[in-house]
């Protein structure tokens, strides 16, 4: 098994993730408010990137000052919803690089179909985060996360808004190397696989579709 999942508990993402749940959410709002969730969650899901010492002359003097020791880095939303969380991330880290894989669930059998899948060609050498605001029942960030590993990824972390235990655990048993960064935790899913109270479909509030 992999160490616990972060769950954040800042008072920030508690109160975004308040609003993004509300019913009465519009579609500009709610995709606002997932892309400045994203960002919350890149700052803490970054923490432990290396860093290195580095003397900078300020107007005054000289300060010993640590930079990023240069860690290259992929995101890869899984889309649709995962698209969301793109821009947020970047306004952190703006010289990542961008992959994509495309899943959905099959909404009789809850598995996820593969659609789509295009990653930097090293990938192997970058830190990739997953990206999907949705963990529910763990099949789309499995299967993705098992395809990003296939095209040669070793270093993993999966971040998602609003997940529960169900997912968390199948994720965490199907990657244990892969830390998993949560905005919420939520109670559990339903008869046809959303999460309650989630926030309901996370593509269909982001992109408007229904
Ligand atoms: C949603 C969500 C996740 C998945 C989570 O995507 O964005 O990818 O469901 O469910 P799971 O943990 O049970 O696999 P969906 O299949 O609705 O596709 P979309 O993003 O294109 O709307
Ligand atoms: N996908 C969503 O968009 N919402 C859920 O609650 C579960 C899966």
């Amino acid at each position: 098994m992999s160490k616990a999942p972060m769950i954040l508990d800042h008072p920030l993402v508690q109160h975004k993730i308040s609003l993004l749940r509300d019913k009465n959410t519009g579609t500009k709002e709610f995709k606002e408010l997932v892309g400045e969730i994203a960002t919350l969650l890149c700052y803490e899901a970054t923490r432990d990137l290396p860093t290195k010492e580095v003397e900078v002359e300020t107007p005054m003097g000289v300060a010993k000052c640590h930079v990023l020791a240069g860690r290259k880095l992929a995101l890869v939303p899984i889309l649709r919803a995962g698209l969301g969380m793109v821009d947020g991330m970047l306004t952190l880290l703006p010289a990542a690089k961008v992959g994509h894989i495309g899943m959905y669930r099959n909404e009789e059998t809850l598995e996820p179909v593969e659609y789509y899948c295009k990653l930097p060609s090293d990938i192997a050498e970058r830190d990739v985060l997953v990206l999907d605001p949705m963990l529910a029942t763990g099949g789309s960030a499995c299967d993705a996360i098992t395809q990003i590993k296939k095209r040669g990824a070793r270093s993993i972390k999966f971040l998602a808004i609003v997940a529960v235990p169900q997912g968390i655990n199948k994720l965490r048993e199907m990657h244990p190397d892969v830390d998993i960064y949560v905005g919420a935790l939520d109670e559990g899913l339903n008869e046809i696989g959303y999460i309650v109270p989630g926030l309901g479909d996370a593509g269909d509030r982001i992109f408007g579709t229904k």
